[in-house]
């Protein structure tokens, strides 16, 4: 459930700072979706024509779904999804639903897995079983998945690792696509330094999932930051498990354990919300005008209102709309071409007015009006 926006702001600025993305120097599989892009190795094509590794896409926009196969045969995908925890993850279901329609050729077939690591393994055996053509997995847990991808490997299906990583021998798959959430927290970090200015940073952090890709790496990402900041510590750093009702429960536990933070990290903006409730609550001001700065990530359209409110004082993106990248690894696929190992869907980060940054954009009524999710 998103929180109700309550008001308007100023100001402006479109894009920037994560091209880090990527480019982080991390080299952390298991947080991070893919190995630096340098290091990228081929991708197995399921009948490789010459598997030589081309260099990662760096995609900026939501790239268009494909038309029907030529032959007009109808290519079935199974999608196992993470759940419906949030916002960033409603809009990133309606792209796959969207993008693998029964018009664009697809016959679909999308499970809910509800945060549930065993509901999802046992998904994509349904899927395999099923003989489906292509399998999506988006990984609730990077660990945990050799097994159930030597199956879908052994069988023949090409299998995507869509959105977040697995901490898998990378053979085991055909390719994987998302954002470097190494480089988000990375840029949440460099931001918050520039922001700061040296003054001193006393931090909550309301971390994601636990054992989630998206975690890992964006605390991975703002720990190699903090490592640089000798008068910033981190107070306290516990699971809101990417729900609004998670950040809050957890934001009301800090509130009673600790008076003297400055700084709360929220790793999703449903996170955000659900503390800005129990900062509300406890009469805590936050924000540009507060004593409290907010740091989230995703960038949906509410988050970034609540930037543009100055509520919410950055807000690192983690782009939804990916289900593209992933037809276009299909088609060719199809096609018998090679693909890429790893695609990197970029990310931007943004600021509330009357900031300026090297890492953010400045956020503005424009910006938030051309956002799609
Ligand atoms: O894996 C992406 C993360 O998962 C998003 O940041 C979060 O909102 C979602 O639940």
């Amino acid at each position: 459930m998103k929180k109700k926006v309550v008001s308007l702001l100023v100001a402006a600025m479109t894009v920037a700072s994560l091209t880090a993305c990527g480019n982080s120097g991390s080299d952390a599989p298991a947080a991070n979706p893919a190995p630096a892009p340098a290091e990228s190795e081929p991708a197995p094509a399921p009948e490789p024509a010459e598997s030589e590794a081309p260099a990662p896409a760096e995609s900026e926009a939501e790239s268009e779904a494909p038309a029907p196969a030529a032959d007009g045969e109808v290519i079935s995908v199974g999608f196992a999804q993470v759940g419906h925890e949030s916002d960033w993850r409603a809009a990133n279901t309606k792209n796959y639903q969207d993008t693998f329609s029964a018009a664009n050729g697809y016959e679909l077939s999308f499970v809910d897995c509800d945060n549930d690591h065993a509901v999802q393994i046992e998904t994509v055996r349904g899927f395999i079983e099923q003989e489906l053509d292509y399998i999506c997995i988006a990984p609730i847990q990077s660990a945990g998945w050799d097994t159930v991808l030597q199956e879908a490997k052994d069988a023949g299906i090409p299998v995507l690792i869509v959105d977040r990583a697995v901490d898998a021998d990378p053979s085991l798959y055909t390719t994987a696509l998302g954002c470097d959430m190494v480089a988000e927290g990375e840029a949440a970090g460099n931001w918050l330094a520039e922001y700061l200015n040296g003054e001193d940073a006393n931090i909550l952090v309301i971390e994601g999932s636990v054992g989630a890709s998206a975690t890992l790496g964006r605390t991975e990402g703002f720990n190699n930051i903090v490592s640089q900041n000798a008068n910033w510590k981190v107070l306290d750093s516990q699971s809101g498990d990417f729900t609004q009702a998670g950040g809050q429960e957890v934001m009301e536990s800090f509130i009673k354990s600790y008076s003297d933070f400055n700084v709360v990290v929220c790793q999703n903006d449903n996170e955000a919300y659900g503390a800005m409730d129990a900062m509300d609550a406890a009469g805590i001001t936050y924000g540009v005008d507060g004593d409290v700065t907010i740091i989230s990530f995703d960038a949906t359209h509410d988050g970034l209102q609540y930037t543009l409110d100055g509520k919410i004082t950055c807000n690192v993106e983690c782009n939804p709309l990916q289900a593209g990248f992933a037809a276009e690894v299909i088609q060719k696929l199809q096609a018998g071409e090679a693909v890429d190992a790893w695609t990197l869907v970029v990310d931007e980060a943004f600021v509330a007015p009357g900031i300026t940054s090297n890492y953010a954009v400045t956020m503005s009524q424009e910006v938030l009006d051309g956002r799609a999710y």
